[in-house]
C-alpha cells in the first residue's frame, strides 16, 4: 500500500491533538511532507472555520515564530466534520468530505474506550477500505482488554495497516539506543550478565497530573508510561540483534525480550503516589492510583540471566529526566588501595534520554602521586542538548507513508501486557511521597545486591 491520501483525526477538540498532533502537522508542512486533506472529527459542533482556528491558537502557541505561509497552507488543508461516534451519519458525512480520497488513515487520538466504537463505525460504513488505522497509547488497561481492542481492530484492518503509536520511539534519542548498541563492537563483549552488575532507568517528571486527572484515574503509571514507554527503551538495550531492521525483525527481537521477562509479583512494585494528587480535579478523594512506580524486572535470557533491571517512573518528582545507568561489575582482582572504595562507583553507561541526549561512559584514572588510587571520571561519548525534534512528526510522517517500522506489533504490545497483568489485579498500596522528592524511600528495598537509585542530572 503507498501513500494515504487523507488524515482523519478523531478527537481533534482533545488534548493530545492540541499540544503534539497540530504542531507536528505544521511541522510536516513545513518540510513539504504533508500533501493531503486533514480532517478532524469529534462530538463538538464546529464549523471548518472555527475548526481551522483551533489549529492556528495551537501552532502559534507551539511553535512561535514559525514559517506564517507554511501555517496557511496547513490551515487550508483542514475541515471538520462533527457528529457521535456512534452514528452511520457522522461517518456518511465524513465519506462526502473525503471526496475523492480513496486510501485514508483514520488516526484515532480519542480515549482508549472508544476505540473500539470508532472502529466498528469505520467497519460497518466500509471507511476502513484501503485505509490504515493509526492508534494512541495506551492499547487497553490489561492483557485482557488488550486482546480484545486487537481483536476489534484487526477484524477492521489487516496487521499491515495498524500503526500503534508509542512516540517514545519516534525520539531521536531513543532511535539513537538501537543505533549505538549494535554499531558498535567495543560494547558487544561487555553487554551481557558476565560483565552488567544492573540496570535502571528513571523517567521523572516534575509537573503533576494537572487537568489530566480524569484520564490518569483510568490508568496510573504504570499502565500510562512504565508497560510501553520505559518497555521499549529496556527492550532496545536487552534485545539480541535483530536480523535486519525491518518490522518484524525487530518485533520479533522485542517480543522475545518481553516474553523472557519474569511476570512481576507485588513484591517487584512500589507504588507511590504524590502528596495532594487526591486533591487534583476529577481525582477521587480516596484515589490508590499510583503517580510513582518503581519496579524491579528480570529478563531470563542467557545474556541476562542474574542481572536485576529497575524500573522507575513518576509525577512531581524532583526534576525532568528521562535517564538510564548501566551499572558494570568491580573487577574481580583488587589490585590497588582503593580498590574497594572503587568498587561502590564502578565502571557506568550514562544514557541521557532527555532532555537533552547524552552518553557518557565512567571510568577510573589514576590520581597523579606515589599511590595508587585515582578518581572517577567520565568520557562523553555524545551530548546534544538542541532538544528533540517533534516525534510525531516522525511518527505520523511514517504511518502516512505506511512505514511501520518505528511502531509497536500487536504481539509485542500483548507480551508486555502478559508482564504487568499478575500485579494490575492484586496491587500492593501506594505508599506517599512528598511533591519534589525523588519519590517514596520503599523503592530503596527493591534493590538487591550492590547499588541503589542514581539522581539523574539536573
Ligand atoms: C505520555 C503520558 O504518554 O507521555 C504522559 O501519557 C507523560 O503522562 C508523557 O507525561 C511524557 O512524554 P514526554 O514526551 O513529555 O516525555
Amino acid at each position: 500500500m503507498g501513500r494515504s491520501d487523507a488524515l482523519v483525526l478523531y478527537g481533534f477538540t482533545g488534548d493530545l491533538a492540541r499540544k503534539k498532533i497540530f504542531p507536528a502537522l505544521y511541522e510536516l508542512e513545513r518540510h513539504g511532507a504533508l500533501s493531503m486533506p486533514v480532517i478532524g472529527v469529534s462530538g463538538s459542533r464546529l464549523d471548518d472555520g472555527q475548526a481551522r482556528e483551533r489549529v492556528r491558537a495551537s501552532v502559534e502557541e507551539e511553535r512561535p515564530a514559525g514559517d506564517r505561509a507554511a501555517l496557511e497552507r496547513l490551515l487550508s488543508r483542514v475541515s471538520y466534520v462533527g457528529g457521535d461516534y456512534r452514528e452511520a451519519a457522522t461517518f456518511e458525512a465524513l465519506r462526502r468530505t473525503l471526496g475523492a480520497a480513496r486510501a485514508p488513515a483514520h488516526y484515532l487520538a480519542v480515549p482508549p474506550a472508544l476505540f473500539e466504537t470508532v472502529i466498528a463505525s469505520l467497519a460497518r460504513t466500509g471507511l476502513n477500505q484501503a485505509a490504515r488505522l493509526i492508534v494512541e497509547k495506551p492499547f487497553g488497561r490489561d492483557l485482557a482488554s488488550a486482546r480484545a481492542l486487537d481483536a476489534a481492530a484487526r477484524a477492521a484492518f489487516p496487521e499491515a495497516s495498524i500503526f500503534r503509536i508509542d512516540h517514545y520511539l519516534g525520539k531521536e534519542a531513543i532511535m539513537n539506543l538501537l543505533y549505538f548498541r549494535f554499531a558498535n563492537t567495543f560494547l558487544q563483549p561487555v553487554w551481557c550478565r558476565d560483565c552488567i552488575d544492573s540496570v535502571q532507568l528513571t523517567m521523572a517528571e516534575s509537573g503533576g497530573v494537572g487537568t489530566r486527572g480524569g484520564f490518569y484515574e483510568s490508568v496510573g503509571a504504570l499502565r500510562d508510561v512504565v508497560e510501553n514507554h520505559l518497555f521499549q527503551i529496556v527492550a532496545l538495550l536487552a534485545m539480541e540483534a535483530p536480523r535486519t531492521r525491518a518490522f518484524d525483525d525487530v518485533q520479533a527481537s522485542k517480543i522475545a525480550v518481553f516474553e523472557a521477562m519474569r511476570p512481576l509479583r507485588p513484591a517487584d512494585l512500589v507504588r507511590g503516589q504524590y502528596a495532594g494528587y487526591r486533591q487534583e480535579r476529577d481525582v477521587a478523594p480516596d484515589s490508590d492510583v499510583e503517580t510513582y512506580c518503581a519496579l524491579r524486572l528480570h529478563i531470563d535470557t542467557p545474556r541476562w540471566r542474574g542481572t536485576p533491571w529497575y524500573l522507575r517512573a513518576g509525577k512531581g518528582l524532583a526534576g525532568d529526566a528521562v535517564e538510564a545507568h548501566v551499572r558494570l561489575k568491580p573487577p574481580a582482582h583488587a589490585l590497588f588501595e582503593d580498590s574497594a572504595a572503587a568498587a561502590a562507583e564502578p565502571n557506568t553507561l550514562r544514557l541521557r534520554l532527555q532532555p537533552g541526549e547524552a552518553i557518557a561512559l565512567s571510568a577510573r584514572v589514576k590520581r597523579p602521586g606515589k599511590r595508587f588510587v585515582g578518581e572517577r571520571r567520565e568520557l562523553l561519548l555524545c551530548e546534544d542538548t538542541r532538544g528533540d525534534a517533534l516525534p510525531y512528526e516522525r511518527l505520523l510522517g511514517d504511518a502516512l507513508a505506511g512505514d511501520a517500522t518505528l511502531f509497536t506489533s500487536g504481539a509485542a504490545v500483548e507480551a508486555a501486557w502478559a508482564v504487568v497483568d499478575p500485579v494490575l489485579w492484586t496491587p500492593p498500596r501506594v505508599v506517599p511521597y512528598g511533591r519534589g522528592t525523588w519519590g517514596p524511600r520503599e523503592a530503596d528495598a527493591l534493590f538487591v545486591g550492590a547499588g541503589g537509585w542514581v539522581e539523574p542530572r539536573a
